[in-house]
């Protein structure tokens, strides 16, 4: 036992806090959801965000998002130069393809260790799920281009 003990240790302190893979670490937080959302996950829009609307969405992600994803979603706003991990892309062939269950769980539980905070605090779940009809409307339209 102790023969394994003391090399652990050692590798413990020689390096006390590891840089974070952040990659590794939310594509983790996103296998844990699409197991606890279920059926949920494949879920479409139609069904998830049904009377959502995006005017109002628009006024929130313009208010509390768009500071750190960018007025274009792309992940570049005016807040997020040297962030780790840096503000996801929400639309374009950069972002993670979640589904809209997805993107109403993490707009209300954030993520944690990231500054991407659990915005169902602040928001009633009518403002979240605004805030993602808008995002989705968003990522629909950036598909066409
Ligand atoms: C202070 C900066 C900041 C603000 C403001 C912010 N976010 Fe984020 N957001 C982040 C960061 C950083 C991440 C990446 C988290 C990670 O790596 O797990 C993220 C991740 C996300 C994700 C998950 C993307 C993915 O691929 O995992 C969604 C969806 C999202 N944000 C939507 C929003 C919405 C909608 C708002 C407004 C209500 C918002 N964010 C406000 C910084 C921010």
């Amino acid at each position: 036992m102790t023969r394994f003990a003391l090399p652990l240790l050692l590798v413990a302190c020689a390096d006390p806090t590891p840089p974070v893979d952040h990659t590794a670490r939310r594509a983790a937080l996103h296998a844990e959801l699409k197991q606890s959302l279920g059926d949920t996950w494949t879920a479409g829009a139609d069904q998830v965000l049904e009377g959502a609307r995006t005017d109002r969405g628009e006024k929130v992600y313009n208010k509390s998002c768009g500071n750190c994803h960018g007025t274009d979603l792309r992940g570049h706003g005016p807040r997020a130069g040297g962030m780790t991990p840096p503000p996801q892309p929400l639309v374009g062939p950069d972002r993670t393809p979640l589904p809209p269950a997805a993107l109403v769980h993490l707009v209300t539980h954030g993520s944690p260790g990231t500054a991407m905070a659990p915005w169902g605090r602040a928001f009633s779940e009518t403002q979240v799920r605004d805030v993602v009809a808008f995002v989705w409307a968003k990522k629909a339209a950036a598909e066409l281009e």
